[in-house]
């Protein structure tokens, strides 16, 4: 390792706690070998939707994994970081760190293989994405008002009403985790006349049954990218990341 830029592919899953440890001894043990740069690609970063302390008590545990990070490694590269009450990474991470986006990958995805799509973004957050990939492949968007009473508890109702009768609709959002986003918001599509629900997730978690608890919503399809990998994969960010990292050289 000696001289040699180190690169550390980490995408936290299923053992987020693990894979931040892991990260954190194999690029100290590559400093401690001589390793003259550390770089983490983390297509998924864990830990960035905690940006805050929601219940008393609670760890602000985006904070934390940036601490260990900001300590062990010379540079982050990821896709579609959470980024919701910090503005930019800057006001977490010391270290250079660099987001990529999937949104150009989705938008061919959309336009190779849903025809007559119109996008929804299921909250005001995933909105920016959901308009990119619409005025890149030339549909209409909207977005959904989202309120969240608890992690599995959220509600919405749509606000920029678009025609959705008959429609191909496409709801696209960063994360899935329990799968109650995506399945509120493909309640409201169901219920305008969607004809089908493809739900596209860059960082799919996919935990407490979210695959059936989006089909029960009519959802047709899920696809997500590999930056965690997933029998839903459909959309491949290696080309992102191996680009990114080709500037290294
Ligand atoms: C929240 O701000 C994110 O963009 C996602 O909407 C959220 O993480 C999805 O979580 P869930 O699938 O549990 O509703």
């Amino acid at each position: 390792m000696k001289g040699k830029t180190i690169v550390l592919v980490q995408s936290y899953q299923p053992n987020p706690e693990k894979s931040l440890l892991m990260t954190v001894f194999a690029a100290e043990t590559a400093k401690d070998l001589g390793a003259k740069k550390v770089i983490l690609a983390a297509p998924y970063l864990a830990y960035m939707r905690q940006d805050k302390r929601f219940h008393p008590g609670e760890a602000i545990s985006s904070r934390i994994m940036a601490k260990l990070l900001n300590n062990s490694v010379d540079k982050i590269i990821t896709i579609d970081p959470h980024l919701h009450r910090y503005k930019s990474m800057k006001e977490v991470f010391k270290v250079p760190a660099k987001n990529l986006t999937a949104n150009l990958l989705i938008a061919d995805y959309v336009q190779k293989k849903i025809p007559n799509a119109v996008i929804i973004g299921p909250d005001w957050e995933s909105y920016q994405w959901a308009e990119a990939i619409a005025k890149r492949i030339g549909v209409q968007s909207t977005v959904l008002e989202k309120t969240r009473y608890s992690s599995r508890h959220v509600t919405s109702k749509m606000t920029k009403p678009v025609e959705l009768q008959g429609k191909n609709v496409v709801i696209v959002d960063d994360i899935i985790s329990t799968g109650h986003t995506i399945a509120e918001a493909a309640k409201k599509a169901r219920a305008a006349g969607a004809k089908s629900i493809t739900a596209i997730g860059v960082h799919g978690l996919l935990v407490e049954g979210a695959l059936s608890k989006m089909k029960r919503a009519g959802v047709t399809k899920v696809i997500t990218t590999n930056c965690i990998e997933h029998k839903t994969n459909g959309i491949d960010v290696t080309g992102l990341l191996a680009e990114e990292l080709r500037k290294e050289k």
